[in-house]
């Protein structure tokens, strides 16, 4: 089983810490010592998997390449992408150099930006999957939802598949607010986790099927890439071509062939900072104090200081995080909304 990490997102949410040369993967946001692409490749330990593949963008490789240097791997492959083009080529070009050094591995698609507690409950849900990836079904883990959550994808749970699995009746991508509250009280839907497992050959032949340009632009794009001892550079012209699609909406969402093994690990994906509030130890008031902070009648506010002190005096359900050159103050219930002021930055640069 060779783990496939995608590490291409820009994790605009998380501004300012989050930044484009330096996006929220390759932070420290929800351990003090490892980033979460490190905390992603550590919780691998003790599973029967081969070295890791990385996917991300071309600007991160020195990043990523240290980040793994310091967990003591060298031999991981680095798969850069000239541009971002969402994870269902991601994953298609992961998919082709898999099946180049071979024969068809079954591969466990994992995001950088996940936070699980219980690991030895993730290494079973991934045991458990095993059989069904290699039966050639496409495997999704399955969270019980707690919150009408419109950002995650719903499965519906099917009939019985086997040991451990359920067929998938419907998967819907990041349905509006009103699905999602019918489907978090219907009782029979699971949050997509955004992991997935499946044989490289039986990805590459659902793409085929749902969108064939995807796969054709992919295949040029790695023919073309060059290798060298450190990365492997995806061919620029070829791969900026290739139409922009995540694997939900382009397979998922789709194929026929899903299973759902359902997964109770304490997982989170780190998207917000409003998501790190809720997953963080708290004070007695509900506040969580990165940094030098001291605050007098105030709660539920997450406060993350790097340079100066912050102080809060009255004040409730703000985020507000200062670095060198930023000071960002937010509603904890508009944190979703922190990208608009890396859009309007990025309008004015
Ligand atoms: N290499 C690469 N290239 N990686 C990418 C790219 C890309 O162009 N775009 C995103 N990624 C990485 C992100 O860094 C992250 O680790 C992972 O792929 C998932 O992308 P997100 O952008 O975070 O997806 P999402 O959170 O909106 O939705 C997905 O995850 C949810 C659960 O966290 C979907 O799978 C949902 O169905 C799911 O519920
Ligand atoms: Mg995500």
């Amino acid at each position: 089983m060779i783990p496939v990490i995608l590490s291409g997102g820009n994790g605009s949410r998380l501004w300012p810490l989050s930044r484009q040369l330096n996006p929220k993967q390759f932070l420290p946001i929800a351990d003090d010592s490892l980033s979460m692409l490190q905390a992603t490749i550590r919780r691998l330990d003790g599973l029967k998997v081969s070295q890791p593949y990385l996917i991300c963008n071309e600007e991160h490789r020195f990043l990523a390449a240290e980040q793994l240097r310091t967990l003591g791997i060298d031999n991981a492959s680095i798969l850069l992408e000239p541009v971002g083009r969402n994870t269902a080529p991601a994953v298609a070009l992961a998919a082709i150099k898999a099946l180049e050094k071979e024969h068809d591995p079954v591969l466990l698609i994992l995001a950088a930006d996940h936070l699980i507690k219980d690991v030895d409950a993730f290494h079973r849900a991934v045991e458990t999957a095993l059989p069904f990836a290699q039966a050639g079904k496409l495997v999704t883990f399955g969270i019980v939802p707690t919150h009408a959550e419109t950002g995650y994808g719903y499965l519906q749970k099917g009939e019985a598949a086997g040991e451990g699995g359920f067929r998938v009746q419907q998967f819907v991508e990041k349905p509006d607010s009103e699905t999602a509250e019918r489907y978090l009280a219907s009782g029979e839907h699971f949050w997509n986790s955004g992991m997935f497992m499946f044989r490289a050959s039986r990805y590459l032949e659902e793409l085929q099927r749902w969108q064939p340009e995807i796969l054709e632009a992919c295949r040029r794009a790695t023919a073309q890439s060059e290798e060298d001892m450190h990365f492997v550079r995806i061919g620029k012209e070829q791969f900026a071509a290739c139409p922009e699609d995540s694997i939900d909406y382009a397979v998922m969402e789709k194929t026929e062939d899903a299973v759902m093994v359902p997964l109770d690990a304490g997982w989170s994906d780190i998207g917000s900072w409003s998501a790190l509030w809720d997953v963080s130890d708290k004070d007695a008031d509900g506040n969580v104090h990165k940094g030098d902070v001291l605050s007098h009648d105030s709660r539920n506010n997450y406060v993350h200081a790097d340079y100066r002190l912050v102080t809060t005096v009255g004040v409730e359900d703000l985020i507000i995080v200062e670095t060198k050159d930023t000071i960002m103050v937010a509603h904890k219930d508009k944190a979703q909304e922190v990208k608009r002021i890396v859009e309007k930055l990025k309008q004015e640069e």
